[in-house]
């Protein structure tokens, strides 16, 4: 921005720019991020329908998490992408919630609509939301739950909630089962908190059997099969060298000629290759490995020499399965062969390769650290399996959330309940613009248990005026449970959800509504022309 003699300032624009400003910005952004949240709203709650999406080269995923569905879809209006980014941040900090985020951003966004209809500024309509959100978080922590850590229930009831929305829900108490013990045992204590690292939790899948078949593994479990036929297949009391450095001889990287000119000679040059292999197995051997897990490839003969020596080797492990391994055997990642002593190997009870479904995969159990887990994730096809994946980091998420702050809600739309009904009551202390705000707030709100229900099959109408009126009679915890369509105390449904889960949610939904409600002019760049479209003649706008 410049600002000439006359003190007036300029906004210069490129060439192809468009700009739209005042109301006419604020509707088209408002529309587009509605758009988004209309879209996921079908899949909220256990009644909730799935998507089928299909990617630009045909693969299909089918799913009913916020985010994944977001994810997957190609989104161009930035307004729209801010209602991504929502899900983004509700993923990365409270693991659940995404679909509800999104919806009640475009709640809040549609409730703001109304009143700048009525000519209020969005200015005070922010502020209004903004109170009206300290004072949901508020309630929200006062009508919390306790929850004792010393006994697992109500950490697996909540998982099972997550789940109960998903594909995976038949199996949701089996499921919900293996990740509280997974969190649990990643958990680390300190200053009388528990912390958990999600990423702990190392999630691999294989198609086959089915999701009852999912098991929890001790330790890290590797997509990969032992490389060669002559090595053992089971290994105890393992010490392993984890290599970030190839068993192979490295090609130099400039051509050289080599004039060989007897079979005497060929043969010293094969050798001498040999005698390198040799050299690093027998420094392998030499430290005390008898297991070798490398991050590049083993070359055949080294392979040979390995096996001869009893040591089970693995060849091209993920970079991201050698620091997990690192972690939870205590070894060192070696780059550098010959500077490598006997300190640097990991430990653990038993590494094996076992046949999974048409697969072999190998198993290092008991290790030095016990905080690390795997959990394997069996089920009929690819995507049943894919799909319990992004189910089980839901329920992961949750646990989690739980054990580091051990407080919950019931579910079913009570809390939204409470909070829209606490809200309304504390509209009336604030002055006239502001309290519309607020009373929109509450009703954005509602429109959790009545998305629930209308997913549901009945008739939201209905279940908001009993929900409401049995609220009034201080029935914290009624919501609508789905799956029998009635109105009841959610404690007893035993439909529980963390309470920072929900209050993520709010915070999430109304940042985002704030930031949209705020732009007021939308500068958009042309587009930029793919180079490889040839120009066609007398096209607008310059390439360059
Ligand atoms: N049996 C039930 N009856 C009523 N509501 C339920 C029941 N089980 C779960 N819910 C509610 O469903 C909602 C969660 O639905 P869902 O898991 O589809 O969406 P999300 O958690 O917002 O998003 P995502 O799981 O995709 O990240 C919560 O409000 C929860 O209270
Ligand atoms: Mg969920």
């Amino acid at each position: 921005m410049s600002t000439p003699a006359s003190g007036i300032p300029v906004l210069v624009l490129k060439e192809g720019s468009t700009r739209s400003r005042g109301r006419e910005a604020q509707h088209t952004n408002i529309m587009a991020a509605r758009i988004i949240a209309e879209m996921v709203k079908s899949s909220l709650g256990p009644k909730g329908m799935d998507k089928m999406l299909v990617d630009s080269f045909g693969d299909v995923t089918i799913t009913s998490d916020g985010r994944t569905i977001l994810d997957e879809m190609d989104v161009q209006h930035p307004a729209a992408k801010m209602m991504v980014e929502v899900a983004k941040t509700q993923d990365n900090e409270a693991g659940d919630g995404t679909t509800t985020v999104v919806v009640l951003a475009g709640e809040l966004l549609a409730k703001a609509e109304e009143l700048i209809g009525k000519n209020i500024h969005p200015t005070i309509i922010i502020d209004g939301y903004k109170k009206a959100m300290e004072k949901a978080l508020e309630i929200l922590e006062k009508i919390a739950i306790p929850v004792d850590l010393n006994s697992t229930e109500y950490l697996k009831k909540t998982a099972m909630t997550s789940m109960a929305s998903k594909l995976v829900a038949e199996h949701k108490e089996y499921l919900a089962d293996l990740a509280v013990k997974a969190v649990l045992q990643v958990a680390e204590k300190a200053d009388g908190k528990y912390k958990v690292d999600v990423d702990d939790v190392k999630v691999e899948k294989k198609p086959g059997e089915s999701l009852r078949d999912t098991i929890l593994v001790n330790g890290i479990v590797l997509d990969k099969e032992v490389v060669h036929p002559g090595m053992p297949k089971r290994v105890e009391n393992a010490r392993i060298a984890l290599l970030d450095t190839p068993l192979e001889i490295e090609k130099t990287e400039f051509d050289a000629k080599i004039n060989i000119e007897s079979p005497e000679q060929m043969e010293a040059f094969l050798k001498q290759e040999e005698v390198m292999l040799r050299d690093m197995v027998e420094k392998l051997a030499s430290v005390g490995a008898n297991v070798v897990l490398c991050q590049k490839g083993i070359d055949d003969m080294a392979q040979h020499f390995l096996a001869r020596k009893g040591i089970l080797a693995v060849r091209r492990v993920k970079k991201s399965d050698m620091e997990k391994l690192a972690k939870a055997t205590g070894g060192r990642i070696i780059t550098n062969l010959e500077d490598m002593t006997s300190a640097d190997l990991g430990y653990a009870n038993v590494v094996e390769e076992r046949k999974i479904g048409d697969d072999k995969m190998t198993f290092v159990e008991g290790c030095r650290n016990p905080r690390s887990v795997t959990i394997l994730i069996r089920g009929a096809t690819e995507r049943v399996v894919d799909e319990a994946e992004r189910s089980l980091h839901d329920a992961i998420c949750v646990v989690r959330d739980i054990v580091e702050e051990p407080k919950i809600l019931a579910g079913g739309g009570a809390p939204e309940l409470e909070v829209a009904r606490v809200l309304k009551k504390y509209a009336e202390t604030l002055p006239g613009r502001e309290q519309l705000a607020v009373k929109n707030f509450a009703e954005a709100l509602e429109a959790i248990p009545a998305t629930l229900a209308e997913n549901a099959g009945l008739d939201p109408i209905d279940v908001l005026s009993e929900l409401r009126a049995r609220h009034e009679k201080n029935e914290t915890w009624a919501g609508i449970e789905v799956i029998s369509g009635k109105v009841q105390d959610m404690r007893e449904a035993e439909v529980f959800e963390p309470l920072s889960v929900k209050k993520q949610v709010i915070k999430s939904a109304t940042e985002a509504a704030s930031m949209i409600l705020k732009i007021d002019d939308v500068i958009a760049a042309a587009k930029m022309k793919p180079p490889s479209v040839p120009k066609e003649k007398g096209e607008e706008g310059a390439g360059e």
